[in-house]
């Protein structure tokens, strides 16, 4: 299979590449490095430096032809999106809809949407299944939910078809440890966390310790990168082979608190982590954990490098490599 990954270069982008490369796939990466590093581009992918929102050079790489195109070049961070709404109408809606447009132009048939479990906002019930409501409570979950709708219209009106991968929270690193770069200026927790214990960032601010959970802080279903990059090639094998749109969520159905996430990096990384315990954050509902079961049914996908020492684990790895003290900080 010849896959195309638009912001392959990102912390998801290169895992989902190994994935591919791992079975012999071609893998081409599309980014414009804003966040994503050449450094994690794997040799064996075809580069091309663009950004999706340069129809010309989307144009251009799409023609070389390609089976499959994977959208992974979106900005996620839902606390910024709520700052810094253009920001993210810009890359995430009039980006994603220049490059979907110009490959339905240029007849790609299959295509992979990373989208996100934001499109749910704050649960009416748990585990979260497809069906749930789709009330985002920050904007970058409405941008993610106004693509899906835009991909269900074009493969309506289109030779067309797509699946959409709503991510719960997507955590570690290759257990390989073939992933070194970190990703630049993370907002998600465990990124931050890990930069407080490798001495990168003096502190974790805890957005609210009042929330209605057993230990008071925020709840998510933590689903590890590698366990993500194998849907994406069951997503794409799919696509292909049925010709269907099919829309799943892939997390690991287990919930873990801010705090139990705290608790295991200080056992497994033998660290301090200060943290200080703030105000909550807008648009952040107390908890939510999936319900993968369509996953496992449609695409026999499940979550296997998703438990919290294999994340925890498997992220310090990376970030003690570049810690403080390790002199070697990039
Ligand atoms: C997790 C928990 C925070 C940072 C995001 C986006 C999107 C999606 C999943 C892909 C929450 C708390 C966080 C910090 C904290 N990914 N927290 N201090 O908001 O659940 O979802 O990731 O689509 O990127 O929707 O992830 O890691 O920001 O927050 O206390 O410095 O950690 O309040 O409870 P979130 P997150």
């Amino acid at each position: 299979m010849k896959v195309l990954l638009f912001g392959g270069a990102g912390y998801i982008g290169t895992h989902v590449s190994l994935a591919f490369l791992d079975r012999k796939d071609t893998v081409g990466i599309f980014d414009n490095l804003s966040s994503g590093l050449r450094s994690n581009v794997d040799s064996r992918c075809l580069f091309f430096e663009g950004d999706i929102l340069d129809k010309e050079r989307v144009r251009e790489v799409l023609s070389q032809g390609w089976d499959a195109v994977i959208h992974l070049a979106a900005f996620k961070a839902a606390g910024e999106s709520m700052i810094k709404p253009f920001k993210y109408s810009e890359n995430n809606i009039t980006g994603s809809l220049n490059l979907i447009t110009e490959c339905v132009k240029a007849g790609i048939k299959n295509f992979i949407l990373s989208s996100s479990a934001a499109v749910y906002g704050e649960p009416a019930y748990l585990p979260v299944d497809e069906d749930h409501p789709k009330h985002p409570t920050n904007y970058y979950g409405y941008t993610k939910l106004c693509i899906e709708e835009n991909l269900r219209w074009y493969s309506e009106l289109k030779d067309f078809n797509y699946v959409s991968l709503r991510y719960f929270n997507a955590a570690g690193y290759d257990n390989d440890g073939r992933m070194l770069g970190l990703e630049k200026n993370p907002a998600n927790l465990i990124p931050v966390v890990m930069e407080v214990a490798a001495g990168i960032r003096p502190n974790l601010l805890v957005f609210g310790n009042d929330y209605d959970t057993a230990d008071g802080t925020g709840v998510r279903d933590y689903v590890h990168v590698t366990d993500l990059a194998q849907g994406h090639v069951m997503a794409a094998d799919y696509v292909m082979k049925n010709q269907e749109n099919l829309v799943v969520n892939l997390g690991s159905e287990y919930g873990l608190s801010v705090q139990q996430i705290i608790d295991s990096a200080r056992e497994i990384t033998g660290k301090t982590i200060e943290v200080q315990y703030v105000e909550r954050r807008p648009g952040d509902p107390a908890k939510l954990v999936a319900s993968s079961q369509k996953a496992r049914e449609v695409l026999g996908w499940k979550a296997e490098h998703s438990s919290v020492d294999s994340i925890i684990a498997s992220t310090w790895k990376v970030y003690e490599a570049n810690s403080v003290k390790a002199g070697s900080l990039q």
